[in-house]
């Protein structure tokens, strides 16, 4: 793999114009600082200094920016109006370019030029930096015309780290031989207490922090305090804040400032933002820490380490987005590039890396970001599953740890059914009793059975092999479930639930008869021959059973319900069966018919009942489609992400004639995205 990707490198970087993602492109939300469910902060508009930057939530988590240039203030994040006094002009903002996991903004003037990044080292080959909360924000200056004076400075709002601004906010500031960090959290710091989809974080503390030199001074003080002083003379406040105080009264900010003196070439400077959420996830009581935390004592150390390590990391983050775009740029042209680089952090970002103590083993959890706010839903975890699939499938085992260790009732809260669960909880909290689970017996017991086949094939070692042997029963039960409902599902949820019921589901049916195939492959992987050509002839069976039920009257395609003749959904559920290399089904099932006949200018409804569409899920056909129809999808894709609704991270869920938002935003299941890469990668 390794070679495969340097070579690559090489071919892409001696010239290769088509390896860049598309100029001009304009996400309708850009990640900065985009960590995981909590830590999460985007810039709204396309321009840095239009809007205050938010949280996934909408809420507001400001983050301003000014450079002093000769004296004169130019805000560069941030807009002109705050609650208090107006923040200065703006400096003209020139390109901004998202990478998987750096954004780049470029500004101008006539005297110097100034690019500001926000990179964040979600790496998922490595789990020291994949789990370290933190972002660079790395400034890069360039005089122009001779010699100019510069300052820069950039503050947080106390809200970070509040819920609400009617909480109480407490600060600190902590200094070493390598960094300084000004840090903001509330009095009450309600750990974990309590799962939510719309809350911001009110726990743990946010912490801005610099390499330690004479040029850098920070404060905490109220925002327009600190900002007025430094437009007006370049220096912060003399005094910092003491007493705690509630958010909106006079937002208190932790700041940071540069005085660069007098420029004559170009200067490279950084700050860091990063969140210490003392516990990641409560498991069923068990409160589960963030992975980073094995390595570090503090996040102090972290910092520290960080900042030692900087220049390693941003190399390897540059290296990293350099070889990546290159990758899906070769596999799916610049368009699919572009919106895969945006897609990225946001996938990433949804999950969270944390240590379990217990098993001595990395878990890795997801919120079901804008939808209940569920932790590890299954049928989340599933749409988002190439990502890892592409990049590190034994991730994706230890996303599914959680949900195998409730289902086999290795918690206090005992789960009675033969199919697998929907969930473990609202996120971060998982205390999930079994009356207020989501069924969706089909649609998770067949994600389940395939997602652990697909690791199966694609990350086999010591532990996977152990770790299917310990579960090996409970996949059992679940087939044997499957086996007995299918090959008609009947009435029951699938994951598109907004639509409604859809009884005799055919795209939920042939999920179920893979899953079953997918248990046969897992059989097959323990040596259990005679189980898995059992369970293998079933599937075989239903899928001859499958075409004569779903088959449209006419022949032209398949429909929704086996009961509908009149009727077609997208049958993305084909998709696995390739990961998986089983051909139970037509591989490349009715796309020929979508194009001709239900293809609008955003893409391809979901099916007949709306016009609207699940991203994923077109994401996943396009994957199984001909490079020809491919072109048709991927630039369908990049057009929906530049028209989509403006100002929240990219939705999911859109009206395929005019690309609005019809709910969802921001969430994991972008890693679907990632569907034609899984596919591309070999074991
Ligand atoms: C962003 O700012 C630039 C320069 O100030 C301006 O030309 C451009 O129209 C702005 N773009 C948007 C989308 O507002
Ligand atoms: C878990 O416990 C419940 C309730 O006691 C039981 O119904 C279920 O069969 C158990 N599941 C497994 C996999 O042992
Ligand atoms: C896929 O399955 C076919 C037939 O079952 C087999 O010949 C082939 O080697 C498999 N390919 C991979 C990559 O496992
Ligand atoms: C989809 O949109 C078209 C054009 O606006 C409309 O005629 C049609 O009724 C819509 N279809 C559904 C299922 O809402």
């Amino acid at each position: 793999m390794k070679q495969i990707l340097i070579a690559l490198f090489v071919i892409c970087f001696v010239g290769i114009s088509q390896c860049d993602l598309i100029k001009g492109f304009k996400p309708p939300a850009t990640p900065l600082f985009v960590v995981d469910p909590q830590f999460s902060v985007w810039a709204p508009s396309h321009n840095l200094t239009d809007a205050f930057t938010t949280h996934w939530t909408g809420a507001t988590k400001a983050v301003v920016g000014v450079i002093r240039i000769d004296d004169k203030p130019y805000r560069y994040l941030g807009p002109q109006k705050t609650a208090g006094s107006d923040l200065p002009e703006p400096i003209k903002q020139t390109d901004l370019i998202v990478f998987p996991t750096r954004t780049v903004y470029t500004f101008e003037h006539e005297k110097l030029s100034l690019e500001v990044q926000f990179s964040t080292p979600l790496l998922t080959d490595d789990y020291d930096l994949l789990s370290r909360p933190i972002t660079y924000i790395t400034y890069k200056v360039k005089p122009k015309n001779g010699p100019v004076k510069v300052q820069l400075y950039i503050d947080v709002v106390g809200e970070i780290a509040t819920d609400n601004n009617e909480e109480v906010v407490q600060y600190s500031s902590k200094s070493t031989d390598v960094s300084t960090s000004v840090i903001i959290g509330t009095v009450s710091q309600p750990v974990v207490k309590k799962g939510c989809d719309g809350c911001g974080i009110n726990w743990g503390y946010f912490y801005l922090t610099a390499p330690k030199s004479s040029q850098t001074t920070q404060v905490i003080a109220l925002a327009d305090d600190s900002r007025t002083s430094f437009s007006t003379t370049g220096r912060l406040p003399s005094q910092s804040l003491v007493e705690s105080r509630k958010v909106r009264d006079g937002y208190p900010v932790v700041a940071t400032a540069w005085d660069l003196g007098v420029l004559n070439s170009p200067k490279e400077l950084f700050a860091i933002a990063s969140y210490d959420d003392i516990v990641s996830i409560d498991f069923f009581g068990q409160h589960l820490k963030a992975y980073w935390t094995q390595k570090f004592a503090t996040l102090q150390d972290l910092l520290d380490d960080s900042v030692k390590q900087y220049s390693v990391i941003l190399e390897k983050l540059k290296e990293f987005d350099e070889v990546h775009v290159a990758d899906l740029t070769r596999v799916g042209g610049d368009t699919y590039a572009t919106v895969a680089s945006l897609a990225y952090r946001q996938a990433l970002g949804g999950m969270k890396l944390v240590w379990n103590d217990k098993n001595k083993m990395p878990w890795y959890f997801l919120k079901e970001i804008s939808s209940d706010g569920d932790a590890s839903t299954v049928d989340v975890i599933y749409p988002a599953s190439p990502i890892l699939l592409f990049f590190n499938p034994k991730l994706l085992l230890q996303q599914l740890l959680p949900i195998v260790s409730y289902a086999a009732n290795e918690t206090w809260s005992k789960y009675p059914h033969a199919f697998a669960p929907h969930h473990l909880g609202i996120y971060p909290v998982c205390n999930i009793v079994s009356g207020a689970q989501e069924d969706m017996p089909v649609e998770e017991t067949a994600n389940m059975l395939q997602m652990w086949s697909a690791v199966v094939q694609r990350a086999d070692d010591a532990e996977v092999r152990k770790l299917t042997q310990q579960y090996w029963s409970l996949f059992t039960v679940w087939a044997d479930y499957l086996v007995s409902v299918l090959p008609d599902p009947g009435e029951q949820l699938c994951t598109d639930d907004f639509t409604g019921p859809s009884p005799h589901n055919s795209n939920l049916a042939a999920k179920g008869i893979i899953g079953i195939a997918a248990y046969a492959q897992i059989a097959a992987y323990l040596q259990k021959s005679s189980v898995a050509s059992k369970y293998h002839d079933v599937a075989r069976g239903y899928s001859v059973k499958w075409i004569g039920l779903a088959t449209a009257p006419d022949g032209s395609h398949t429909k929704l319900q086996y009961d509908k003749p009149d009727s077609f959904s997208l049958k993305y559920n084909i998709y696995y069966q390739n990961v998986l290399n089983i051909t139970l089904f037509d591989p490349k099932p009715d796309i020929k018919y979508y194009l001709a006949s239900k293809n609008n200018k955003y893409g391809t409804p979901l099916d007949n009942r709306a016009n609207f569409t699940k991203l994923d899920w077109y994401y996943w056909v396009a994957a199984i489609s001909t490079p020809d129809q491919f072109k048709i999808f991927a630039q369908k894709g990049y057009d929906m992400a530049g028209a989509t609704t403006r100002g929240i991270p990219l939705t999911d869920w859109y009206e395929t004639d005019t690309a609005a938002i019809k709910g969802f935003r921001a969430r994991p299941v972008v890693g679907g995205i990632y569907a034609k890469m899984a596919l591309s990668r070999k074991f």
